[in-house]
Formats: C-alpha cells, sequence, structure tokens
C-alpha cells in the first residue's frame, strides 16, 4: 500500500446495473483509480438489508464485480472485493451501533424513502442499521474521500459524526472521511420520468438502460424515452413552465436535457455542440443516434464482461480481500482495544 490518499467505495449487488450507476458512480472510479489508493466493494451485507434470493445474490455478487473489471477497473490498481468476506465490517458496525443514535438513523432520507412515510411495521432492522454499516466499511480503512452520489452525501456524513464521536471517546482512531460527489451533469434521470433519478429498482423497465441489455432493447428503450413538448432539439436549464399564460418565457425540457447529457456522457460532445448537430432536424433522427452513442459504448464493454469467468471474478475477488484484511484487521484492533476488550 502507498501513502497517496485512500478512498472506499461500493456497490450493492442487487438490480440491475444501469448507465446512472456507470455515469454516476463507476467512470469517476476509474479516473480516481490512478490519483487514490482506491478500494471498490461489493455490498451484500447491504444487499441483504432488503429480501434477496440467495442464488440470485450468489450471481448478482459476481456481476457487479465483472462489471467494475469490464468498464476499466484494474485489480493491478485498486482493491477489489466482496464485503462478507472481510469479517471486521459486521464487527466494528456492531460496535458503532452503540455510539450511533435512533435519531439521527430516524433522520436519514434513504430510510425514509424506503419505508413510506414512518411505516416501520415489517421492515427489518438491518435497513434501519443500514448507515452505520457504510460508516463501519469507511472508517475501517482510514479512508480520506468517499466518491458517491448525491443520494449517499447523507450516509458519509454519518460516517464522519461518528468517526468525531468515537475520536472524542475514545481517543484518536479514525480519520473523519470526506464526501466526494460529482458535479449535476452525471445524474442520469428515470427515461419515463425525467423528474426522478434512474433508479434499478424502479417497476419499469423503461425507466432505466442496464448496463446489460442488448443493441435492440437499447432503441426500443430510448424510442420509448418521454420527451418534452415541442420538436426541436435544445439543451435547457430552465425549470419547467408553470406559467403557461407567459409564452414568451422559455420553457425548460427536462427529458431533454437528460437525454442530452446522456449523449453528451458517451460521446464526447458538448450539448452545445449536439444542439449544432440537430438544427433543422427532430426527435426522430435524436434518438435513432442516441441508441447508437449509447450502443457504441455497450457493446464492446459487454463482450468484455462477457470474456471474464466467474472463476476469474472469484479469484481477484478473493486476492482483493486478501490485500485490505489486514488494514481492517488493524484498524479493528485498536477499536477493540480502545473500547476496553480483551485480546
Ligand atoms: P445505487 O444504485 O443506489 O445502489 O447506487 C450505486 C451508486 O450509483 C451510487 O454511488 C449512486 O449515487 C450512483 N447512482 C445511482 N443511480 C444514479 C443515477 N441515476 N445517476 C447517477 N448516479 C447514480
Ligand atoms: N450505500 C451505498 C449505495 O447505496 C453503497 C455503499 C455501501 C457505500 N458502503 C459504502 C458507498 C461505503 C460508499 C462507501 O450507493
Amino acid at each position: 500500500m502507498t501513502n497517496k490518499k485512500r478512498i472506499f467505495s461500493g456497490i450493492q449487488p442487487s438490480g440491475n446495473l444501469h448507465i446512472g450507476n456507470y455515469l454516476g458512480a463507476i467512470a469517476n472510479w476509474i479516473k480516481l483509480q490512478d490519483e487514490f489508493e482506491s478500494i471498490f466493494c461489493v455490498v451484500d451485507l447491504h444487499a441483504i438489508t432488503v429480501p434477496q434470493d440467495p442464488e440470485t445474490l450468489r450471481k448478482k455478487t459476481l456481476e457487479i464485480a465483472k462489471i467494475y473489471l469490464a468498464a476499466g477497473i484494474d485489480p493491478k490498481k485498486s482493491s477489489i472485493f466482496i464485503q462478507s468476506q472481510v469479517s471486521e465490517h459486521a464487527e466494528l458496525c456492531w460496535i458503532l451501533n452503540t455510539i450511533a443514535k435512533m435519531s439521527e438513523l430516524e433522520k436519514m432520507t434513504q430510510f425514509k424513502d424506503k419505508t413510506q412515510a414512518g411505516v416501520s411495521e415489517g421492515i427489518g432492522v438491518g435497513l434501519f442499521d443500514y448507515p452505520v454499516l457504510m460508516a463501519a466499511d469507511i472508517l475501517l480503512y482510514g479512508t480520506e474521500v468517499v466518491p458517491v452520489g448525491e443520494d449517499q452525501k447523507q450516509h458519509v456524513e454519518l460516517a464522519r459524526d461518528l468517526a468525531k464521536r468515537f475520536n472524542h471517546k475514545f481517543g484518536e482512531t479514525f480519520i473523519v472521511p470526506k464526501a466526494f460527489v460529482k458535479e449535476e451533469g452525471m445524474r442520469v434521470m428515470g427515461l419515463d420520468d425525467p423528474t426522478k433519478k434512474m433508479s434499478k429498482s424502479a417497476t419499469s423497465e423503461y425507466n432505466y438502460i442496464s448496463l446489460t441489455d442488448d443493441a435492440e432493447t437499447v432503441k426500443r428503450k430510448i424510442k420509448k424515452a418521454v420527451t418534452d413538448s415541442g420538436s426541436e432539439i435544445v439543451y435547457s436549464d430552465d425549470p419547467p413552465r408553470v406559467d403557461e399564460a407567459s409564452p414568451r418565457v422559455e420553457a425548460g425540457k427536462p427529458a431533454l436535457k437528460n437525454l442530452i447529457n446522456i449523449y453528451a456522457s458517451f460521446s464526447g460532445k458538448t450539448p452545445k455542440e449536439i444542439e449544432a448537430l440537430y438544427v433543422g432536424k427532430g426527435y426522430g433522427d435524436f434518438k435513432n443516434d442516441l441508441a447508437e452513442v449509447i450502443n457504441n459504448f455497450l457493446t464492446p464493454f459487454q463482450e468484455k464482461l462477457a470474456a471474464i469467468s466467474d472463476e476469474d471474478a472469484l479469484e481477484i475477488l478473493r486476492a482483493g480481500a486478501e490485500k485490505v484484511r489486514p488494514l481492517a484487521k488493524a484498524k479493528l484492533d485498536d477499536v477493540k482495544k480502545k473500547v476496553g476488550f480483551i485480546s
């Protein structure tokens, strides 16, 4: 291990990874892996906070690891491992549970979203405790920077608070981590509803483009993607117009803005350049090309994905766990000593 700053991030092996996960998380990690000492985790302990079919969980765990690799995470530069293979995560979570407060977990928006307005009937304790496990993931490795999407900022904030609280109570132990959130442009919205982010738990498959969708599926989904009123391909940051009585105010086009952002991210062109390409053309041409731009990324990506065997992925994951375990163990030993456990 080097003296570069350390980053840690993870994705749950549940649902279908989509282009939002790629553009909002994984693509960013690939850029960071040269600058930082990087640890990327497949967080299966988090995944079981909602019911999972065991066979599907195993399959998805390997699939996420393969996606990391096919996307360009280089196991020579970064450590990739499965959370449940390093038992220190669960142990540190337990100890942090004793300093975390019910009131701060009750404030977590992800928990509130998933439980729908405070109804706790039938909700697992694990789901409530999810952010403390995430804090354990981060703090075990002396992580300085946590690259995540906007939605995870509040969880990193909790990790900071728990680190400070533990340090205050038991003496300097944890580095206080910082969230690293990408700029707004990387937030990919749902194709069927541009007011909500693209989500792997969406009920309609027309919400997202999965990283494993074939070329025809991509074409079909883009064709069905909702668009805004009007027929010009223009990029507008304005909010959608609510006042129909003032027609001279430029109406915002959130659906088109999202599609242009996706086009820009996969093609390397700016939104302005894309607008210029479609002057005098309509949605039909634009959508055909957008599907092609996405497929130009997905087709070679999927070829790489298919070439990685389960055995190769497992070997990399086990080697990753071996590499990070000593770091986790050293930190946990220190924590256990500080709280008064006998070694
Ligand atoms: P999740 O799919 O919620 O487990 O998120 C895994 C990672 O992908 C996190 O870093 C998220 O912030 C990021 N992510 C998820 N959905 C999107 C999206 N629609 N746009 C951008 N980033 C996303
Ligand atoms: N909760 C994160 C998400 O849903 C995944 C995650 C678990 C994570 N542990 C982490 C992200 C530690 C960053 C650091 O996206």
